[in-house]
């Protein structure tokens, strides 16, 4: 099962696609983990992409295609995977089809989780992120058991960088202009399915397993 997570900034498709992975055991493909993760290192690629991450602008086509070609294309990902955050633009969806197409794949679905701007805005504010594992949280939404202390690791929880809200609001900006237009490619492919991600966690999910089955 090959899945496309969409949605604007703070949709919750980090949230949602940690559940999915779990439930059917496929790995969990993030392109914004894996350069936080580079720049945590700091990696050549996490120089790079934090001069664009820390402006709330995209980082460039050709430094994201070819590290999530050569993730989907390890042993652990015959099963399927589900990706969050990638593709983010008509060019790199057209990459990422051309290359399962040499392989005899497609994708199965892509899930928008659809949020209006001003839910974001307010939701954004209140995320944390751990500095040790990168287990995201809310302060009311998912809040943790001991204040500031990440539940999974017990290392400081903190605002992301790019979760100001000046940056936000840039973000989403970016996210219109160039990662909305995907909506209209993944229905065209007939794969899209668009689920409301207003209500509870929990209730995403249960619209989420009512698409991919039990
Ligand atoms: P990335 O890390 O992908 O950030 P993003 O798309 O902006 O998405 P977020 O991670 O902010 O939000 P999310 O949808 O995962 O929401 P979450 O589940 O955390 O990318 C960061 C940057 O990297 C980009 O800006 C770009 O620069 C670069 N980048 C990455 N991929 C790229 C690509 N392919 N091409 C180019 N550049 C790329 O939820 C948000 C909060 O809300 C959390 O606190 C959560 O607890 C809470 N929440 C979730 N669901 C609910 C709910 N139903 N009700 C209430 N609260 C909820
Ligand atoms: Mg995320």
């Amino acid at each position: 099962m090959k899945i496309i997570m969409l949605g604007a900034p703070g949709a919750g498709k980090g949230t949602q696609a940690k559940k999915i992975a779990a439930k059917y055991d496929i790995p969990h493909i993030s392109t914004g983990d894996i350069f936080r993760a580079n720049i945590k290192n700091g990696t050549e690629l996490g120089k790079k992409a934090k001069t664009y991450m820390d402006q709330g602008l995209l980082v460039p086509d050709e430094l994201v295609v070819d590290l999530v070609v050569d993730r989907v294309n390890q042993d652990d990902c015959e099963k399927g995977y589900v990706l969050d955050g990638f593709p983010r633009t008509i060019p790199q969806a057209e990459s990422l089809d051309a290359a399962l197409a040499k392989l005899g794949q497609k994708m199965d679905y892509a899930i928008d989780v659809d949020v209006p701007d001003q839910v974001i805005v307010n939701r954004m504010g209140g995320r944390r992120a751990c500095v040790g594992c990168g287990a995201t949280y809310h302060l009311v939404y998912a809040p943790v058991k001991n204040e500031g202390i990440c539940d999974t690791c017990g290392k400081e929880l903190i605002l992301r960088d790019d979760d100001k809200p000046e940056t936000v609001q840039k973000r989403l900006n970016v996210y219109h202009e160039q990662t909305q237009p995907l909506i209209d490619y993944y229905t065209k492919a007939g794969i899209l399915k668009t689920i409301d991600g207003t209500v509870d966690m929990n209730d995403v999910f249960k619209a989420i397993v009512d698409i991919l089955g039990e």
